[in-house]
């Protein structure tokens, strides 16, 4: 193999015993979760690969400051200690503390967006959309062409498009634009880096037209890994000068921090001019939704663990072994014929689940198909990120179709080791073996209006002479 695993750059000091039930007990708690692998115990799975959100290890550091963390409702020392963190890191005047990335979306989108509006990004996250949508405006993609085909292999497949986005602009009337968001590392396109040259570029077409950009700043860590790994203009570039000069190419940002700021709960909202007029609204929904803004539904100790996260996630050596967990991945699928998007993104594995299932149709979710297969085959838990995961169209309640049929391995920091990635890659080769004999994907039997796959129920698509639903007859002709 051509990639060695990178050594991780700590040791274990405390470990979490994790159990693996029998295979014909894991086919019965899929059956009972309904297929849907957000309804399964974590305490039913072996490794946990549904999401890289909150799921990763503290350090000693962080779990020494959640006991220095100050409880005090208003003025906490330990919001200060983050409020300077965040000024220092991203050289923006104005920090505020959410509890999540979502929260963030809640408490700044509305100030922008309403109905008529349209929201622009390279590509919104699944919440992030919601919460255009929630707020009466609509969502519009526009990542590069390049993106779209897992097998292309270009350095930067999570840009914008920034002359489809000339077009938008053009079309909708640049008054109608209240948001550009800028998804950095790009989740949905199977975490793929926006480079800095495109961040400079989509940020120029926004002044020019005079439409806000805010940074969907998850993974902006492992974006300025990749900046310095790919681009020539920041190789000799430390990562915090990448971060600042990768925000500076935005006027807001909103941030899950439970990715890359390495807690298990928390978020943030940035504002470059401390002095706009914005802050004020951003402050009052902060208070009507998430409490008092010097603690944005946190504790104390959240903001303290936060604050310490900043800095122990944009640390280099970190983030070589944390991309090298994927690549590592990536180098072994390689040698199985195994196909995601490549080359690898940042926060995971997604895997071409549409090569793998070629006969599978996009509406019998062959990105579910996977991450159940996986489930039933070694414990591993994982996610549709494509058809299944997109949903219904908000005007027309048709199911979409998405450019891809991803099952995404999303890498919790820190957790697994070199052995429990291989048994994930195991699986994976034990299933490619079989894919043949599974003949169909699976249906959707009762779903809620938004977010669906969070919580829908799913029921397999028995092969021929089954009694097939007047939905199935739909969702096949569509
Ligand atoms: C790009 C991106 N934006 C926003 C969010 C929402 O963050 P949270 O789950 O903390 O609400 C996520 C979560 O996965 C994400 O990946």
């Amino acid at each position: 193999m051509a990639i060695k695993y990178v050594a991780e750059p700590f040791r274990i000091k405390s470990v979490e015993p994790i159990k693996i039930l029998t295979r014909e007990e894991r086919e019965q708690k899929i059956e009972e979760a309904k297929y849907n692998l957000f309804g399964l115990r974590g305490e039913d799975v072996y490794i946990d690969l549904l999401t890289d959100s909150g799921t990763g290890a503290m350090s000693v550091e962080q779990w020494a400051g959640v006991m220095r963390g100050d409880e005090a409702y208003a003025g906490a020392s330990s919001f200060f200690k983050l409020r300077n963190a965040g000024i220092d890191i991203f050289g923006y005047e104005y920090i505020q503390p959410v509890h999540q990335g979502r929260a963030a979306e809640k408490v700044l989108f509305p100030t922008f967006l309403s109905d008529g509006k349209y929201a622009i990004s390279n590509m919104f996250f699944d919440t992030t959309r919601a919460h255009v949508e929630l707020a009466g405006a609509r969502a519009i993609d526009c990542v590069v062409e390049e993106a779209k085909d897992p097998s292309i292999r270009c350095p930067f497949k999570g840009n914008m498009d920034v002359e489809k986005m000339k077009r938008i602009i053009n079309e909708y009337g640049p008054e109608n634009i209240g948001l550009v968001v800028m998804t950095i590392t790009n989740n949905s396109a199977g975490g793929q880096p926006v480079s800095m040259q495109n961040m400079r570029e989509v940020f120029e077409v926004c002044k020019k037209y005079n439409i806000p950009l805010d940074i969907d700043a998850a993974r902006y860590a492992e974006n300025a890994y990749f900046i310095k790994q790919r681009e020539e203009e920041c190789k000799n570039m430390s990562i915090k000068e990448i971060i600042a000069k990768m925000f500076s190419y935005g006027d807001m940002f909103t941030m899950s921090a439970k990715k890359d700021t390495i807690v298990n709960m928390g978020g943030l909202i940035g504002v470059k001019d401390g002095n706009s007029p914005l802050i004020l609204k951003i402050k009052a929904n902060c208070i009507s939704y998430e409490g008092f803004y010097t603690y944005g539904g946190l504790a104390g100790r959240d903001l303290e663990a936060l604050a310490i996260g900043l800095y122990e996630g944009i640390d280099e050596s970190y983030l070589a072994y944390r991309i090298g967990q994927s690549e590592y991945i990536a180098a072994r699928l390689d040698e199985a014929g195994i196909q995601y998007q490549a080359p690898v993104g940042g926060h995971g594995v997604f895997v071409d689940a549409a090569a793998l299932f070629p006969h599978i149709p996009y509406n019998e979710y062959p990105g579910q198909v996977l991450a159940i297969e996986l489930y039933k085959e070694a414990g591993i838990r994982t996610c549709d990120i494509g058809s299944y995961m997109l949903g219904n169209d908000p005007d027309t309640q048709e199911q979409l179709k998405a450019d891809f049929e991803f099952t995404r391995l999303a890498i919790p920091r820190r957790v697994y080791t070199q052995a429990h990635l291989d048994v994930v890659v195991d699986a994976l080769i034990a299933i490619k073996d079989r894919a043949h004999e599974i003949k169909r994907g699976y249906k959707i039997t009762w779903e809620p209006p938004i977010l669906r796959h969070f919580q829908a129920s799913l029921e397999p698509i028995v092969e021929v002479g089954a009694e097939n639903t007047e939905k199935d007859i739909e969702l096949v002709s569509i």
